[in-house]
């Protein structure tokens, strides 16, 4: 897919005026590349976005599944009260090794903590502990289990919680109804599974701007 200038232009302009990085949120992206991690976190409006939902919602609890670097991580943390709690699950040690020292920098370690290894491990062990429900949830990991985690996002939230899935387009290619693609056939599930599902009601909206074209699901929990 090409990512027109135009759309990094206006999307660097929306970010100077509305969601400047400040040298926190720089120092994240910047050691993050430095060691090695991929360039895949959400952009400024989009963190700003998770931060406003986060906000919106008046959260206390949050749940992240595919930490990277923290970047998203900390937009949302900030949302938080002093006492709330954000709790990012994240497969690789040494992503959540950048992460948490992000973390602590942004002063964010007190309400944040990030647990290691496959969500899908994670998650059980989470659910065990019997958190107080998640308010907002942000599904951004490994694409192929999304069904399973807008399942245990279920599990985890309560009536007006807000589930958000990232990267929902695939490049366009989540129309392919036949696709062998683990990623489009988990995508394509996790929407079926909130456009069906009688506890949710969602939408899923394309998006340009300085990752190219992508897009999001937003689900809000019903009764
Ligand atoms: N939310 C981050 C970006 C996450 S990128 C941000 O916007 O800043 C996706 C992350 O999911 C990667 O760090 C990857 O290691 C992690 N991941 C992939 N598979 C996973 C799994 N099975 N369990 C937990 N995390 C996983
Ligand atoms: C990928 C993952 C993401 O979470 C993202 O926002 C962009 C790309 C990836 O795995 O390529
Ligand atoms: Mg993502």
């Amino acid at each position: 897919m090409s990512e027109p200038q135009v759309w990094d232009d206006v999307d660097e302009y929306f970010s100077s005026q509305l969601s400047p990085d400040d040298e926190i949120l720089l120092a994240a992206l910047r050691d993050s590349e430095a060691a090695g991690l991929p360039a895949i976190s959400v952009t400024a409006t989009q963190g700003k976005l998770l931060q406003l939902l986060a906000q919106i919602q008046g959260a206390r609890n949050i749940l992240e599944i595919g930490t990277l670097g923290g970047y998203s991580t900390i937009w949302m943390a900030r949302a938080l009260p002093a006492d709330g709690r954000l709790i990012s699950l994240e497969y690789s040690a040494k992503y959540a090794e950048v992460a948490s020292r992000n973390i602590a920098r942004a002063g964010l370690d007190k309400v944040v903590e990030v647990r290691v290894g496959p969500a899908l491990e994670s998650l059980p062990k989470l659910a065990d502990e019997n958190p107080a429900p998640f308010d907002l949830v942000f599904i951004d990991a490994d694409k192929a289990n999304n069904p399973h985690y807008v399942d245990w996002a279920l599990r985890l939230t309560s009536t007006g919680s807000l589930i958000v899935v990232d990267n929902v387009v695939r490049g366009g290619r989540v129309v392919e109804d036949d696709s062998d693609a683990p990623d489009v056939r988990g995508t394509r599930a996790a929407i079926e599974l909130i456009g069906s599902h009688p506890r949710l009601s969602g939408t899923a909206i394309q998006t340009v701007g300085g990752k190219g074209y992508d897009g999001f699901a937003l689900a809000r929990v019903l009764a």
